[in-house]
């Protein structure tokens, strides 16, 4: 069955924050009601920044089930976690320091192991051995991504080798306009999530986010189709400008 899409469009970032911290509430609630716990993976970048402070605060902080919920990344650079750069140190400065979940509900990508082929090989045995899976491939509840202006998401990059990985669920990537190795869920992983929610900011967003509303194949993006879940996209006025 392929997934619904639903597009909301707010009025301004701070109505993105509201509306997308509300949805990821929901979404672990029903998670939760339904299967006792709840996998999130959480995306890098600056967008989500404020859904994640809005989260680590009342009201959807005290209404968070965080011990039932446990936390991941959609894509992580290899640098040290308390690097400025790292996207679990974003995580952890605007969610993880201000909400009580639990140290083992937390799964980082352990960078510390160095070598990008190793990070991604650890951190796809941490997720097979933490989130149920179905058909032999995990599935989360909810993955968190952004949108980046050449179309790409999580660290999966236009061109990339990492887009036609069709079994592993974590592989190292990077490329050499953005900053850092990194290590990416792929496709694989992302399609067999419950649903998958999109943030997306800024008027600089507007053509790509165009374009993947389009199914332009050239948008990494467009290649995010859950086989049995949900795309939202949360886009401000701008970003949804055309
Ligand atoms: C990363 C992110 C990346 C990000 C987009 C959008 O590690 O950089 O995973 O995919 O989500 O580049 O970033 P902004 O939200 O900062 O525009």
């Amino acid at each position: 069955m392929s997934g619904t899409r639903t597009v909301v469009v707010a009025s301004s970032l701070d109505e993105l924050h509201r509306r997308s911290a509300q949805y990821v509430a929901q979404t672990i609630a029903a998670a939760v009601a339904a299967r006792g716990r709840c996998a999130v993976a959480l995306s890098g970048g600056s967008t989500p920044r404020g859904t994640y402070a809005l989260l680590a605060a009342p009201p959807l902080r005290d209404v968070i089930p965080w011990a039932s919920v446990h936390l991941y990344w959609g894509d992580e650079r290899c640098v040290p976690a308390d690097h400025a750069d790292s996207n679990y140190h974003m995580a952890h400065e605007a969610l993880l320091a201000h909400v009580p979940v639990p140290p083992g509900n937390v799964h980082r990508a352990r960078t510390e192991l160095g070598n990008p082929e190793a990070v991604a090989a650890d951190y796809e045995r941490e997720v097979r051995a933490h989130v149920g899976a179905d058909d032999g491939v995990p599935r989360f509840d909810l993955i968190m991504l952004g949108l980046g202006p050449d179309g790409h998401t999580a660290s999966l990059f236009p061109g990339s080798a990492a887009l036609d990985e069709a079994t592993r669920l974590v592989v190292p990537n990077g490329i050499d306009y953005m900053p850092h190795p990194r290590v990416t869920f792929t496709l694989p992983l992302l399609n067999a999530a419950r649903a998958v929610q999109f943030l997306v900011a800024g008027a600089g967003k507007a053509p790509v986010v165009a374009r993947a509303m389009n199914g332009d194949p050239a948008v990494v993006a467009s290649r995010v189709c859950p086989t049995d879940g949900v795309v939202r996209w949360d886009l401000d006025r701008a970003a949804a400008g055309e």
